[in-house]
C-alpha cells in the first residue's frame, strides 16, 4: 500500500514537472515572459529531481552519494554561470550541453555494465544513449575549445576526412548491432563491445566539429543540443524515468527547431553546416585587411552624427555584437529616451542572427529595460528603412552587409541582411575598420551616403547623448 502511494506520488511529480517544463518552454518565446519561464522550468527541475529520491529504484544506502554529486556538480556549475559573461554565452552552453551527453552516454554504458537481464527495447535504447550522448559530449567539448579560443576557429581538414567518418560511422554500427544480437547468450562480450563503441563515438564526435568552421559554431550547438535532448530521452526509457523522458524529448525538439531557424537566418543548410567546412578556404578571413582601408570612407565628428539624429522623424537602431562587447546598452537606451522626448519615432531593428547566440540582442536591451515594443524583427521593419532619416548601426557589421545580396562569391551570400542602405543616412558606430565575424569586408562602410564614428560603442554613445542634448 505505502509502495503504491509512493509510486503514485513520483508519477504525479513527474507529471508536474513536465507540465512545468512545457509551459516554462512556451514562456521563453517571448522577451517579456522569459524570465518566467526559466522560473518554471527550474522549479519543474527542482520537483524532478526531488520526486526521484522517493523513487522505488533509488537505493536508501545510495541517498548521500547522490547528495554528494549533485553538491559537487551544482558547485561547479554555479560559480562559472554566475561569472560567464553575456559573450561567452555560447561556450557556455556548449559546455554544460556536453555535460549532458556524457551523463546520458555514461548512465547507459553503466547500465549495461550491471544489468543482467534486459530486455530489447532497453538495449537498444542503451546503445542509441551511448552513440548519441559520446557523439555530443566530444562535438560540444571541441566547440567549446573553438569558441574559447583555446584551440583555432577554423575549419580543421584533412585528406579523407570524410571517409574516415563513414568508416568510423559504420564500425560504430557495427559494434552495436553485434551487442545487440549478442547481449543475449554473451553478454561478457557484448558489454566489451559496448565500451569500444563508445570510445569511437567519442572520437567520431570530436572529427565531426573539428572542420566546422566558427562562424556555424551557434548552428551546431543547437544541433548537439537536440543531440543531447534524444540521448536524456532515451536514458530516460533505460532508467523508467518519464520526467526525463518528457525533458529530453523537449530538449531534442527544441533544439532541432532552434537549428533549423538559425541555419535559415544565416542561410546555410544544415548538411552544409556539418559537412562544408565553411571559411575553410584562404578568402573568408582575409578579405578584410589592406583593401578595406584603402577605399575611401568619410568619418564623421561626434557633433555632427548629432545633428541628423536630433532633427530625424524617424530613426532606426541596428545593434549587434559590438553593443555587446561595449556594454553600451544602458547607453543606448538613455540615447533612443532622449531622441523620443523630442519627438523622433526610434526603433530597434534585430537581426536573427546579430551578436553571438539566439535572442542575444532582445536580452541586451531588455537588461536595459527597453521596451519590447520598439524591438523589431527583421522582417517586420525591413521595408521600413527606405522611410527612415537615420539608421543608427552599433556594433553591427555581417548583418548590414549588401554582399549578401550581391556578391555570389561571398561566404553570406544568400544571408536574409537589414536593408540599412536604404536609409538616408547611415552613421556607424565602432572602433576601427576590422570585419565582423564572417572576417569580409562590408561595403556598407564605403558607401557615399554612409558616415563613420570611431570609438568604443558606450563612449561614443556617451558623446552622443551630451551633443543631442546640445543640439
Ligand atoms: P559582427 O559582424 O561580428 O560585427 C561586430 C562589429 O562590432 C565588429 O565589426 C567590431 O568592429 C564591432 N565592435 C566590437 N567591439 C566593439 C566596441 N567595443 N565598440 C564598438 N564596436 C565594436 O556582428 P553582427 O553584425 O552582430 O553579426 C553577427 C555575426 O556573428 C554574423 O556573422 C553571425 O552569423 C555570427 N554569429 C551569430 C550568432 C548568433 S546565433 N547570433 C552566433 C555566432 C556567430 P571593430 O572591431 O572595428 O570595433
Amino acid at each position: 500500500m505505502i509502495e503504491n502511494w509512493r509510486d503514485a506520488f513520483v508519477d504525479l511529480s513527474y507529471l508536474v514537472a513536465s507540465v512545468l517544463f512545457i509551459f516554462g518552454l512556451k514562456r521563453l518565446s517571448s522577451p517579456a515572459t522569459a524570465r518566467q519561464g526559466n522560473r518554471l522550468a527550474m522549479i519543474g527541475m527542482a520537483v524532478a529531481v526531488v520526486a526521484t529520491f522517493f523513487a522505488r529504484e533509488i537505493e536508501s544506502n545510495n541517498i548521500v552519494l547522490i547528495v554528494i554529486g549533485i553538491a559537487i556538480g551544482a558547485a561547479i556549475g554555479y560559480v562559472p554561470a554566475r561569472r560567464v559573461k553575456m559573450t561567452a554565452m555560447p561556450q557556455m552552453v556548449a559546455i554544460f550541453n556536453g555535460m549532458g551527453g556524457a551523463t546520458a552516454a555514461l548512465v547507459s554504458v553503466a547500465e549495461f555494465s550491471h544489468k543482467t537481464d534486459v530486455p530489447g527495447g532497453e538495449a537498444l535504447s542503451i546503445i542509441l544513449g551511448v552513440i548519441i550522448g559520446s557523439i555530443s559530449l566530444t562535438g560540444s567539448v571541441i566547440a567549446f575549445l573553438k569558441l574559447q579560443e583555446l584551440m583555432s576557429g577554423r575549419p580543421v581538414t584533412f585528406p579523407n576526412q570524410k571517409a574516415i567518418n563513414a568508416a568510423l560511422f559504420a564500425a560504430i554500427a557495427l559494434l552495436g548491432l553485434l551487442a545487440l544480437v549478442l547481449y543475449q547468450d554473451q553478454l561478457t562480450l557484448a558489454r566489451s563491445l559496448v565500451i569500444l563503441m563508445f570510445l569511437a563515438s567519442l572520437v567520431l564526435g570530436a572529427l565531426l566539429v573539428v572542420p566546422i568552421g566558427g562562424a556555424d559554431m551557434p548552428v551546431v550547438i543547437a544541433l548537439l543540443n537536440s543531440a543531447t535532448g534524444l540521448a536524456a530521452a532515451l536514458t530516460g526509457f533505460v532508467l523508467n524515468n518519464q520526467a526525463l523522458v518528457v525533458a529530453g524529448a523537449l530538449v531534442g525538439a527544441s533544439g532541432t527547431l532552434l537549428t533549423l531557424l538559425m541555419a535559415r537566418a544565416m542561410n546555410r543548410k544544415v548538411t552544409n553546416v556539418i559537412f562544408g567546412a565553411f571559411g575553410a578556404g584562404p578568402a573568408a578571413g582575409a578579405a578584410a585587411g589592406g583593401a578595406a582601408e584603402a577605399k575611401p570612407i568619410r568619418e564623421i565628428s561626434v557633433e555632427d552624427a548629432a545633428v541628423p539624429l536630433a532633427y530625424a522623424q524617424r530613426v532606426i537602431i541596428v545593434p549587434g555584437y559590438g553593443l555587446a562587447v561595449a556594454q553600451a546598452q544602458h547607453s543606448v537606451r538613455e540615447l533612443a529616451d532622449i531622441l523620443s522626448q523630442r519627438g523622433v519615432d526610434v526603433r530597434y531593428a534585430i537581426h536573427p542572427v546579430a551578436g553571438r547566440m539566439p535572442g542575444h540582442m532582445n536580452v541586451l536591451l531588455a537588461e536595459a529595460n527597453v521596451p519590447y515594443d520598439e524591438l523589431y524583427e527583421m522582417d517586420d521593419i525591413n521595408d521600413d528603412f527606405g522611410k527612415t532619416d537615420v539608421a543608427l548601426v552599433i556594433g553591427a557589421n555581417d548583418v548590414t552587409n549588401p554582399a549578401a545580396r550581391t556578391d555570389t562569391s561571398s561566404p553570406i551570400y544568400g544571408m536574409p541582411i537589414l536593408n540599412v542602405d536604404q536609409a538616408a543616412n547611415v552613421i556607424v558606430l565602432k572602433r576601427s575598420m576590422k570585419s565582423g565575424f564572417a572576417g569580409i569586408e562590408n561595403e556598407l562602410f564605403h558607401h557615399p551616403k554612409t558616415t563613420m564614428l570611431f570609438g568604443d560603442a558606450k563612449v561614443s554613445l556617451g558623446k552622443l547623448i551630451g551633443a543631442v542634448k546640445a543640439a
